[in-house]
């Protein structure tokens, strides 16, 4: 199966004109006006690939290739198409412009398949609006609720339930968007590495193993607002060196945690006052932990918590933490793991196996269906900025393994 490199360029280059600033990357929020046109781009792009499309209560998009016996459960495929702020072009765009690009070869080449081939482009994948991910997929494996869609928030106060139903969606059926296991009998993501794994190794493609879960917290620490220079080191309680002083146990716990795989970034930190001669009496802060081992993460958390307590102790301060979302890492299936590998070495393609320290839809689309990933290298390793680069023939490549993939898998 043979796919054009001008087609997937086409595609990539069109959709990074949503929210696309030259030097300043592309953003392109969860249904920012930006993101209400890249949909109906992709939408317009799948039918123009001969599939047809429809799109569920929470904004998931799918474009179908109906398979001889439609009555089998479908083969999905596909990613995102929202980013960070200031993120690139790749990231979900790579892996949803693929699906597509897979299917219309397929779909032009008349290759013969059983199951319905379904390209899907996922809602909100990025966390950067309503402080969760991976919305679409979410909402599909039964995690993301009614009461949750209208407990998050974005930073003006309004609801995911609200967003979405003044957008026309029917979003009191968001029941209707949840799978069960068998309703998709597999799912090929093609998405970039996000990391210098691939370039470094000089492989071109690279088969997933484990997906590392998110967990998220926000974190209050109060102490006393005072003077400076009027208050002696030992009279303080400065609710900023007590976070500082979190900030260096959790990167010990991380380090020192059985998983190798495990990661812990402090990525926000709102001080207040936030003056130069002022004691900081406030701070919020955000935890992300990463971890392919749950138990692992729960064992830092726990390390944690003691250690909180004994600052609390030591600097007289109030520490106060909120679990935001606590997902679970996936297991990519052995299976498809062998399939992707096996296309690459019978094609001469250099690929290595690799876990995924980022999240992806496919981790909740794991609960439900078995998932396998195929990743693309990200040039210098970079990602979620304006650098983040992938090369049309990489993307292409990618695009013909995941096509020759979906037909093994239709055809089952
Ligand atoms: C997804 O983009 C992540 O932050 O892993
Ligand atoms: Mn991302
Ligand atoms: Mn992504």
């Amino acid at each position: 199966m043979k796919i054009a490199v001008d087609r997937v360029r086409e595609g990539l280059e069109d959709l990074a004109r949503f929210g696309g600033t030259p030097g300043e990357g592309v953003s392109r929020l969860v249904f920012s006006p930006a993101d209400l046109l890249g949909r109906a781009y992709v939408k317009e792009r799948m039918k123009g690939a001969g599939l047809n499309v429809s799109e569920d209560a929470i904004g998931n998009i799918f474009g179908t290739l109906p398979g001889t016996e439609p009555e089998l459960a479908p083969v999905w495929t596909g990613s995102h198409i929202d980013t960070v702020l200031r993120g690139g072009r790749f990231d979900g765009m790579a892996g949803t412009i693929g699906a597509i690009e897979a299917l219309r070869a397929i779909g032009e080449a008349g290759a013969p398949h059983r199951r319905t081939l379904t390209a899907v482009a996922y809602t909100g994948e990025e966390p950067s609006v309503f402080g969760i991910g991976c919305l679409g997929s979410r909402a599909m494996a039964g995690v993301l609720d009614l009461e949750t869609a209208k407990a998050v928030k974005n930073e003006a106060g309004k609801s995911l339930y609200d967003t979405l139903a003044e957008l026309g969606y029917d979003v009191d059926r968001l029941d209707a968007v949840r799978r069960k296991p068998g309703d998709v009998y597999a799912a090929i993501e093609m998405h970039i590495e996000q990391g210098p794994k691939l370039e470094r190794s000089g492989c071109r493609l690279g088969v997933v193993t484990d997906i590392s879960a998110p967990a998220y917290f926000n974190v209050w620490v109060e102490g006393l607002q005072s003077h400076a220079g009027g208050t002696s080191m030992a009279d303080r309680r400065d609710a900023f060196a007590a976070t500082a002083e979190i900030s260096m146990v959790l990167e010990r716990l991380v380090k020192e945690a059985k998983s190798v795989y495990a990661t812990g970034t402090i990525g926000r930190v709102d001080v207040t006052p936030n003056a130069l001669n002022v004691i900081p009496g406030r701070v919020h802060f955000t935890i992300d932990i990463r971890n392919t081992s749950d138990g692992s993460t729960g064992e830092i958390l726990a390390a944690l918590s003691e250690e909180m307590k004994r600052i609390e102790r030591e600097r007289g301060v109030k520490v106060r933490m909120q679990t935001i979302n606590r997902d679970l890492p996936v297991h990519c299936e052995d299976g498809m793991q062998d399939l992707l590998a096996g296309i690459c070495e019978r094609r001469g393609i250099p690929f290595k196996r690799l876990i995924s320290g980022a999240f992806h839809d496919s981790m909740f689309v794991g609960a439900f269906a078995p998932i396998s990933m195929l990743f693309l290298p990200s040039r210098d390793g970079v990602s979620h900025c304006p650098e983040e680069w992938t090369s049309y023939e990489d993307v292409a490549l990618g695009a013909e393994v995941l096509a020759e993939a979906l037909l093994v898998k239709a055809n089952e």
